[in-house]
């Protein structure tokens, strides 16, 4: 196990009980809609955007522990996502984290409900907070999650699935809305939890953001492995617009090398720090689950 693997491990451990003490004080209900929540909530996902949220209010030079409403309502925004995104509506997968999806244990109501409420929880989280910069995160997970954001990725998503006529332009944007976003804002509320300067947060959110762009396109690489705990192949079984749909594997990887490359490029900026941030980059494109 390399350095770099403890470090991820740590932030995961952090981020998981700050989890599951809100869990405890906030969802101690057993009613359906708690059940929904919790189950997505602890299925035990990688945990990759509160990681890089804390990570870089450390790599900033601040206390991670400002990032952690932060760091919470991001992943609580993510696991709304995923109970949405399989739906039967969306991309009707039955398999999540190596278990049955929300709507297949609670069903489709109670699933749809538990993703309403998890959105609507994160700005509560983030809110709660006293920091100057409170608004200003709000703000931020808003935008990165809404109509101009993650939703309308999904939106496109959907729209171009088994249809013809896309541009490798139509899909970077896609990729980048529904994924590159949310770990865009991940990076960027790490900063703005430690009161970073503007041009900081914005360079940062830019590194995040081509993070999340060749995060997708290894997540499509990825669908049609085994490892991942999803359904194997349904990304080409339902015709999405995929980078694989569009190049070879090799041109793809190649792809999210470059992405990356250039994202990293973004911490040049940043003097001192960063390389815990550098080193994320490459974890995530090395990943194989
Ligand atoms: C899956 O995200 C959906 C994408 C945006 C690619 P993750 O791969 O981060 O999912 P979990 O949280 O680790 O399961
Ligand atoms: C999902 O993309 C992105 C979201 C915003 C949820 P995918 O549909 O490829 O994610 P998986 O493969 O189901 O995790
Ligand atoms: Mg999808
Ligand atoms: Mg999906
Ligand atoms: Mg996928």
């Amino acid at each position: 196990m390399s350095n770099f693997d403890l470090q991820l491990e740590h932030w995961q451990s952090v981020f998981n009980k700050a989890l599951d003490q809100h869990i405890e004080f906030h969802y101690s209900g057993n009613d359906s809609v708690t059940e929904a929540i919790k189950y997505a909530l602890k299925a035990g996902g990688k945990r990759v955007r509160p990681a890089l949220c804390l990570m870089t209010a450390k790599a900033l030079g601040g206390d991670p522990e400002q990032a952690i409403p932060a760091a919470l309502a991001i992943e609580f925004v993510h696991t709304y996502s995923l109970v949405h995104d399989d739906l039967p509506c969306m991309d009707n997968d039955d398999l999540r984290r190596g278990k049955p999806t929300t709507h297949k244990v609670y069903g489709e109501a109670q699933a749809l409900l538990a993703g309403d409420a998890l959105l609507t929880d994160a700005f509560n989280v983030l809110a709660s907070q006293s920091q100057p910069s409170t608004g200003r995160m709000v703000k931020e997970l808003a935008s990165a999650a809404g109509g101009h954001g993650m939703v309308l990725g999904q939106s496109l998503d959907l729209y171009w699935t088994a249809r013809a006529g896309a541009s490798r332009l139509d899909l970077d944007r896609i990729h980048t809305l529904k994924t590159g976003r949310l770990l865009g804002c991940s990076a960027a509320l790490g900063a703005l939890a430690v009161d970073a300067p503007m041009s900081t947060v914005e360079r940062l959110r830019r590194f995040g953001e081509g993070l999340g762009l060749a995060f997708q396109i290894t997540d499509d690489l990825l669908d049609e492995t085994c490892n991942t705990g999803k359904s194997v192949g349904k990304d080409r079984e339902s015709g999405k617009l995929t980078y694989l749909a569009m190049m070879a594997p090799d041109l793809a990887r190649q792809a999210a090398k470059s992405i990356s490359s250039a994202a990293i490029q973004e911490l040049d900026g940043i003097l001192t720090g960063t390389s815990d941030l550098r080193q994320f980059a490459l974890w995530l494109l090395g990943r194989s689950s």
